[in-house]
């Protein structure tokens, strides 16, 4: 774990899983999502764990299991419309604020996932 990363900063492991078992139980169970999810989530949200943890600047656990994310083409097999991807952000809010992730971090997160889900639509309404 290297001092200074949001990885750190929010807690490391424990906080990471936090907010994916929140996003995934959120997405779970939206209307809008349910269509294009697996119906176990279980691997899903392992890779997103993943994904995170190396995201904000922890280990590079996604590297090592998927190689590199290209995570724009990897959503290309699913319709990724405006609405899904505010349908995805507000999972997100919601899994954030059980985490109880502190500010200034909470909002630092969201901004940047906000530009990620931008990139993933590829799908118009
Ligand atoms: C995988 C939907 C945004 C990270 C997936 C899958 C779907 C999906 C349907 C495939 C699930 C599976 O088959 O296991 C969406 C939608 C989004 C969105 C509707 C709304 C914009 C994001 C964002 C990130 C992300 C912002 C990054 C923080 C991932 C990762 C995977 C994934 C890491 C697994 C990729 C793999 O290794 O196969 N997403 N996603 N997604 N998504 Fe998203």
């Amino acid at each position: 774990k290297r001092p200074g990363t949001m990885y750190e900063a929010i807690g490391g492991a424990e906080a990471i899983d936090k907010i994916v078992n929140g996003l995934y139980k959120r997405i779970g169970s939206h209307p809008d999502l349910i269509p294009i999810f697996p119906e176990d989530l279980t691997e899903t949200a392992k890779k997103q764990r993943y994904f995170l943890t190396q995201f904000f600047g922890g280990p590079k656990l996604y590297n090592a299991y998927r190689g590199q994310p290209m995570l724009r083409r990897r959503h290309l097999p699913f319709e990724i419309t405006p609405t899904r991807k505010d349908a995805w952000l507000s999972c997100l809010a919601g899994a954030l604020e059980e985490a109880d992730i502190a500010e200034p971090y909470r909002s630092a997160i969201f901004e940047k996932l906000t530009m990620t889900a931008h990139h993933m639509m590829n799908t118009p309404e």
